[in-house]
């Protein structure tokens, strides 16, 4: 299974009642496994939880926290970008130089790197002073 199709399926199970908006995330991680995560939204949240971070906890419950590869999907006019708490969610399990596509339901992608998405990151070596 690719990165592509599994986000693809996941897309379809998204539960987007309030902005309609459906979103797949896959992740690739270390072992070769695939992980995956839809949007999840809820009456009084709306925003709900991001695909990205139900791929990644699905990636941490199955035991792993390496991230070596990352794809989304949504239906939008362009590739859409993870907002700035995924970003944050994918740096911390991700390397700066891995790869992040950003894919449309009509076929167009980016790829992008981890850094790309969050340059300057916030990182645990900044909270020790040497
Ligand atoms: N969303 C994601 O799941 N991932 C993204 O990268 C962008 C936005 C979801 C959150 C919410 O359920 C909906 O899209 C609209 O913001």
């Amino acid at each position: 299974m690719t990165l592509l199709a599994a986000a693809t399926a996941v897309r379809d199970r998204a539960y987007a009642p309030y902005s309609r908006f459906k979103v797949g995330a896959a992740i690739r991680a270390a072992s070769g496994a695939i992980y995956s995560g839809c949007n999840v939204e809820n009456v009084a949240y709306p925003e709900g939880t991001c695909a990205e971070a139900g791929a990644i906890a699905a990636m941490v419950a199955a035991g792993e926290t390496v991230i070596a590869e990352v794809l989304v999907i949504a239906d939008s006019p362009a590739p859409v970008p993870p907002c700035g708490g995924c970003r944050q969610k994918i740096a911390e399990f991700a390397a700066q130089d891995v790869g992040v596509t950003l894919c449309t339901t009509d076929g167009a992608s980016l790829r992008m790197s981890v850094a790309d998405l969050l340059p300057g990151v916030f990182a645990a070596a900044h909270m020790v002073r040497t």
